[in-house]
């Protein structure tokens, strides 16, 4: 068995408060986080393991000078930190004033026989890191580190065999991580930096990418999902949902989920759903995008060529970017008409049947992790 390394450290000097504050969907972010909080409560440090959901401004702690560490724990999300942990960076974290800081990205890693195809960070690492430097804290480590993929609605699921031996990996990773921050730091692996620094290559070219793909997420993505009809209303889904992004609607009986906008697809609801009766729509999500696409496109057209404003052969490229953004605004009505839709019999049993979520089966949440624990964190 490895030998932890955190055993070892001689402390140069300990953190008197660590404040871990995370976004985790199903569950891997907050076990790094866990890790890490774990580590310095056997030092006895004082130590706050906080959802970014439920950090109020106000209750955090005084996070100033050399002695109080803040970690920031998240998933990658399409090469970004999820929604809430950016609003959480921007406008709810306080200023560091020589706080010492560090950032973990989770990312999927997929199981390819005996290797870990590692996932990609990017900007979920740099950006978090930027912020912090901006709001005065002092960067202490910082690292990219693979856990399962839980990217459910487009990926057939991790088995359990690999899901326990990526766990481990993680572990012993996240424990070199822990032994440099218990001496003060720092903890930066120079591979891994540069890793992540390449993820960030495309933004370069295209910097508007991570917004497009944040925001595609929220109104597309995160739209597809709905409960099939094993569903039994119990409402835990909405409970659980760390955005509030879940409406049951309808009588106690036969109440059933509805995907609002405040959803960021991080997958909480599907992976811990008991009885795996959240699907994702892909083929709906095809039709619909190109329907509006083509739609748009037309009515643009259109009107160009009417008003006399530019010859079809003209118009033909700027259509596509113009139709597209009015094909985005057409995605929310059409979540209202997918909803509906599933009142109807035939059609409900059409759309599970052609989920490929229901092909895969699997589902994935974080092993021996409970819904309770990581929604509320340890505060
Ligand atoms: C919407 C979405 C987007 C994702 N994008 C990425 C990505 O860009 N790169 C990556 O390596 N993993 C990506 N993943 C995988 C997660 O980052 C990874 O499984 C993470 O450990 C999940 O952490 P959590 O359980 O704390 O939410 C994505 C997952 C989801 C749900
Ligand atoms: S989808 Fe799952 S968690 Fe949500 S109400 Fe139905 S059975 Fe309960
Ligand atoms: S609705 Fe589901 S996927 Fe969306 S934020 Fe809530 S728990 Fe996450």
């Amino acid at each position: 068995m490895d030998k932890n390394p955190c055993a070892d450290y001689k402390h140069k000097m300990s953190y008197k408060n660590v404040t871990v504050y995370y976004a985790s969907g199903t569950g891997n972010s907050y076990r790094a986080a866990s890790w890490l909080t774990d580590v310095f409560d056997a030092e006895n440090t004082r130590t706050h393991l906080v959802p970014v959901d439920k950090a109020v401004p106000a209750q955090q702690q005084q996070q100033t000078g050399s002695q109080q560490l803040v970690g920031l724990y998240h998933p990658a999300h399409g090469l970004m930190p999820p929604w809430s942990m950016i609003h959480f960076l921007l406008f709810r974290l306080q200023r560091g004033k020589g706080a010492h800081g560090a950032v973990v990205a989770t990312r999927g890693g997929i199981p390819l026989g005996n290797i870990i195809i590692p996932g990609g960070g990017g900007l979920a690492l740099y950006f978090p890191l930027l912020i912090l430097l901006i709001k005065g804290y002092r960067i202490r480590g910082a690292m990219g580190l693979d856990m399962p993929c839980n990217l459910l609605n487009v990926h057939w699921g991790i088995t359990p065999e690999n899901t326990e031996r990526m766990f481990e990996r993680a572990k012993r990773h996240h424990d070199r991580f822990s032994a440099a921050l218990l001496a003060n730091g720092p903890a930066f692996r120079t591979a891994n930096l540069l890793w992540e620094l390449l993820w960030c290559v495309p933004f370069a070219f295209y910097p508007l990418l991570p917004f497009i793909y944040l925001t595609i997420s929220r109104v597309f993505m995160a739209k597809l999902m709905f409960a099939d009809a094993t569903c039994t209303h119990c409402g835990a889904c909405a409970r659980h949902c760390p955005r509030d992004a879940i409406k049951m609607v309808g009588s106690p009986k036969t109440q059933t989920p509805f995907w609002t906008w405040r959803c960021e697809a991080c997958m909480r609801c599907m992976g811990y759903c008991r009885h795996k009766s959240i699907q994702a729509a892909q083929l709906w999500g095809v039709a619909v995008w190109w329907g509006l696409s083509f739609l748009s496109a037309v009515i643009l057209q259109h009107l160009y060529v009417n008003s006399g404003v530019a010859s079809s052969q003209w118009v033909a490229p700027h259509t596509t970017y113009l139709s597209w953004a009015l094909a985005f605004f057409g995605l929310l009505p059409a979540y209202y008409l997918f909803y509906g839709l599933q009142k109807i019999p035939p059609l409900r049993w059409l759309f599970t049947y052609t989920t490929l979520t229901r092909l895969y089966r699997r589902r994935y949440h974080a092993p021996d992790t409970r819904v309770k624990d990581v929604a509320n964190g340890q505060m």
